[in-house]
């Protein structure tokens, strides 16, 4: 599957991860786009803005309430853990889409959640901000100081956490090789991480059953799902 790279891992010694939907999708999580996406039966425009919040937070806070249920049943799979293992053989950073943790779960040490944790409870108005695990039953939930909590996430329109995003493209300007894994590459600002990337002269790796806008700018790219791809991708480390 990686022959075509395999002599140059032997140079690799910072390797960044940008990854999506599709990397949790055999953990049980829906992708947002595609046949059976989340976006092909919901309008993200009624459950995934502010105005969204604003308008009818009773249905936002539904929809996350089934997503965090569904979301704190799924595991790790074996390419969340593959990603993990690598970090024994080099430097590993993850730039994640996902809000659903699992990278964390499988052990990886630097995870940036660019779009935010849906484990994550903060307050529309005051800093509280906390991890909450257990089901929200009141619905609507309200913080000590009146206002309306919400789930910790990047809606659509809204910017990302600055000091996160900073920190991406950092990762992203310095690395040798960026594997992109299971995601559309269409929501901006992520979408550009891999011209960071390119910029340095890294290699460009794609692990996605289907084709991407920016499949033609990539080194390689693997047609294959993620717990397929992964494992395999990291062995080549192992030997190296
Ligand atoms: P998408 O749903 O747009 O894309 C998922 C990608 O994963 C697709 O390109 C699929 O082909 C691919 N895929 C599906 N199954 C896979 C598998 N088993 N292994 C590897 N790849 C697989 O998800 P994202 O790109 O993450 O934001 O979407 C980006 C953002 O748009 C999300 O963070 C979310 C969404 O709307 C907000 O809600 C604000
Ligand atoms: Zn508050």
């Amino acid at each position: 599957m990686f022959e075509l790279i395999k002599d140059q891992i032997k140079n690799i010694k910072k390797v960044v991860f940008v990854t999506g939907a599709g990397i949790s999708q055999e953990s049980g999580i829906p992708t947002f786009r595609g046949k059976d996406g989340l976006w092909k039966n919901h309008d993200s425009m009624k459950l995934a803005t502010i105005d969204a919040f604003y308008d009818n937070p009773k249905l936002v806070w539904e929809w996350y309430n089934e997503r965090r249920k569904n979301i704190f049943a799924a595991q790790p799979n074996l390419g969340h853990k593959a990603i993990a293992e690598l970090e024994k053989y080099v430097k590993v950073a993850v730039l994640t889409q996902n809000i659903d943790g699992l990278h964390q779960k499988a052990g990886s040490s630097e995870v940036l959640e660019l779009h935010g944790s849906i484990i994550k409870i903060k307050c529309s108005v005051c800093n509280f901000n906390e991890e909450i695990t257990s089901e929200i039953s009141e619905i609507l939930p309200l913080c000590k100081c009146g206002n309306i909590l919400r789930p910790d996430v990047v809606w659509f329109g809204e910017s990302l956490p600055q000091d996160v995003w900073q920190k991406a493209m950092i990762y992203a300007s310095q690395c040798d090789l960026m594997v992109i894994v299971g995601t559309s590459l269409v929501v901006s600002p992520a979408n550009t991480l891999p011209i960071y990337a390119k910029q340095n002269n890294a290699l460009l790796i794609e692990i996605n059953p289907d084709n991407t806008e920016m499949s033609p700018e990539m080194t390689l790219v693997i047609r294959n799902t993620g717990t397929i791809s992964l494992p395999e991708f990291v062995s080549l480390f192992k030997n190296k």
